[in-house]
């Protein structure tokens, strides 16, 4: 199995950013593919350009995301939609973004996958990908969607178990900050935007992309099983120490 053997694509997310230039690259690579987002002005415009087809729902209604995927014979499954609203502190998390964030970055790859795996299987063709971030295996503050990303990581791992066999192949791709839609659509306001997408050079949704195309285009010998993809001014890991807060004015807890 290479990419010549992948007939059909879905890329979840595709109405922004690294969706939508995996839907460009893939449909460049004569993919018959789909994009499913929410917003379907983004989408029209993308179909005008690539000549995809079209899915608007959202990925957390559940029964519709089942009945718009039943019968799609699809080969390659990007899940890619994700969000991460606020800060990535707990204490400052409002408890619908917790919800949010697990319904689309764990429920949404969970249920797309769900959908479309049977026929995979029944295929012997078949490669779903996870767009997780460096957040789901690295600490970096983010609370809520590191641990959602955390768990995309540990789907991927245990679906390359269960799938062993059936021919049907599992990646994961982490990508460290990208130049995409999220900020704007994720951060509480302009500085935090500024100040996540400004300072350092970051990589581009066509980056991640590329790592797609690399992917599915591996030997069927080879099953790519995760891509740790970070912008070359980015590292992550080291240690921190931070003295103990203070709890009263001019007294340290443990003093
Ligand atoms: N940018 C980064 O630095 C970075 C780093 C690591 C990982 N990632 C991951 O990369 C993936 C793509 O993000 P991006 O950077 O390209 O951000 P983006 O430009 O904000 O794209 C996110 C996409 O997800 C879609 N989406 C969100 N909620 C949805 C829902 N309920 N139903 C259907 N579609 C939904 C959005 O479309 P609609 O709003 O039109 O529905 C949009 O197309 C995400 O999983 C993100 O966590 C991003």
């Amino acid at each position: 199995m290479t990419i010549s053997d992948y007939r059909t694509a879905l890329v979840t997310g595709a109405s922004s950013g690294i969706g939508e230039a995996t839907v460009r690259a893939l449909c460049a690579q004569g993919l018959e593919t789909v994009a499913l987002a929410r917003r379907r002005d983004r989408l029209e415009g993308l179909a005008d350009d690539t000549g995809c087809r079209i899915l608007d729902l959202d990925l957390c209604d559940t029964a519709a995301l089942y009945q718009a995927l039943e019968g799609l014979e699809i080969d390659v499954l990007v899940n890619n939609a994700g969000v991460g609203p606020g800060t990535g502190q707990l204490l400052l998390a409002e408890p619908e973004d917790i919800d949010v964030t697990n319904a689309t970055n764990v429920g949404g790859v969970l249920h797309a996958t769900k959908a479309l795996l049977p026929g995979m299987v029944a295929r012997q063709r078949g490669h779903v990908l996870v767009v997780s971030s460096i957040a789901g295996i690295h600490p970096t503050g983010a609370v809520a969607y590191g641990g959602s990303k955390a768990a995309a990581h540990l789907i991927c791992q245990n679906l390359r178990l269960e799938l062993q066999g059936s021919g049907v192949r599992v990646t994961e791709i982490c990508p460290g900050r990208v130049m995409s839609g999220f900020f704007e659509a994720n951060l509480p306001n302009e500085e935090a935007i500024r100040e996540a997408s400004t300072g350092f050079t970051l990589m581009q949704p066509e980056d991640i992309a590329e790592a797609v195309v690399y992917a599915i285009a591996a030997p069927w010998r080879v099953n790519v099983a995760c891509i740790e993809l970070q912008a070359t001014e980015q590292a992550t890991g080291g240690v921190q120490i931070a003295p103990v807060a203070e709890v009263e004015e001019g007294v340290r807890w443990r003093d």
